[in-house]
């Protein structure tokens, strides 16, 4: 039986092939962003009001005017089937059930246009900014026309940060694993690296590492979706996203994958959110794993919050069964701290919550 997000993990890396979890579980060099992720949410305390009638509790609230169930997205992660055949269908499925928004990763395992047949639910596409403007253009393209609601540029991977794990194992895709996305264009494949991350390699060869705020005006410019910009920790750089046209932002460390000893997102938010001063909406990702989290990240002023890990885990576990479980787990547990803080509704949930 699995009581809480956290028990899937050993559970997960049972299932998963050593290489694939090396790429899953691991953060960049020392991993002290990867394991501050969480303590930084647990590290915050509560101010809980009584005797409220918390006889109904309202979990929904909407991102970018869309609704949801629960404020959650389920986080771009790369290549799904390593942790299960099904991938990022699997996904599809179990966050559509939830009425939680799925962003797929530009590095997904199965196309954009399959995930989106499998069925009608609200979704975002992530994208990395190939050094072929011409890919780049088509795949924002593919997601508008294949009905993504966003498009969300990652912005804190210029480079790829350096994750030991991934090294140790020389991570690579195993046979018939690919960026599916990639496949027309002829960039879908990781060439194994000897005593390297082929990932790292992908990324030098392909994605463009001069990227600067010009691109978001760009962006804007050959797409009518919303942009979201993921990577963002700072009042200075949520000002710029802002300036240059973001409708929303992501407060995110990407999984401690890249700069080891960033500010963990959970204390980066705070700052975002006043820089932002509800221009657009701040979303925030990392080390989320009870629903007490969730009500800190949205004390603090998200809307909502990404997880990334512990559906992956959940997808290895149980495949869409996994996923559902993971996110009807952090749904219960988001309306027990609402009940039990004395909020009834997301709208509810202000600074008063947070002990100062
Ligand atoms: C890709 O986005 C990764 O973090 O591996």
């Amino acid at each position: 039986m699995r009581v809480n997000l956290r028990e899937f993990e050993a559970l997960a890396r049972e299932q998963v092939p050593p290489m694939a979890w090396a790429y899953y579980a691991g953060g960049a060099n020392d991993e002290v962003s990867l394991r501050d992720a969480d303590r930084a949410w647990e590290r915050f305390r509560l101010r809980p009001r009584v005797l409220v009638d918390v006889s109904a509790v309202d979990t929904r609230t909407t991102v970018l005017g869309t609704p949801l169930a629960v404020p959650v997205l389920t986080a771009p992660c790369a290549l799904n089937q390593l942790a299960h055949p099904d991938g990022e269908r699997a996904v599809a499925r179990a966050a559509a059930a939830a009425g939680v928004i799925q962003v797929l990763s530009t590095a997904s395992s199965v196309g954009l246009e399959e995930v989106a047949a499998e069925v009608a639910a609200p979704r975002w596409f992530q994208l990395y900014c190939y050094r072929d403007r011409a890919i780049t253009t088509d795949l924002v393209h593919r997601a508008e026309a294949a009905g993504y609601g966003a498009i969300c540029l990652t912005v804190d991977l210029p480079v790829l940060g350096r994750r030991e794990r991934e090294v140790r194992v020389s991570f690579s895709a195993p046979a018939g694993i690919t960026m599916r996305n990639l496949e027309r264009y002829a960039s879908d494949v990781m060439t194994a690296q000897a005593g390297a991350s082929a990932l790292a390699h992908y990324v030098a060869n392909q994605w463009d590492a001069s990227l600067t705020w010009d691109v978001v005006p760009w962006l804007r410019s050959i797409t009518r979706l919303p942009v979201v910009l993921k990577g963002i920790l700072t009042r200075e750089d949520a000002a710029l996203a802002v300036e240059h046209g973001a409708q929303a932002v992501i407060v995110s460390t990407h999984g401690g994958r890249q700069l080891d000893r960033v500010v963990a997102s959970a204390d980066a938010l705070a700052e975002v959110v006043a820089a932002v001063d509800g221009r657009a909406d701040v979303l925030v990702d990392g080390g989320i794993r009870r629903g007490t989290d969730v009500l800190v990240a949205l004390a603090l002023g998200a809307r909502a919050v990404l997880i990334g890990r512990p559906y992956l885990w959940g997808l290895a576990v149980d495949g869409e069964a996994g996923v559902a479980q993971v996110l009807q787990l952090l749904r219960d547990e988001v309306a027990l701290a609402m009940a039990l803080s004395g909020r009834t509704t997301v709208a509810a949930i202000d600074r008063g919550v947070l002990a100062p």
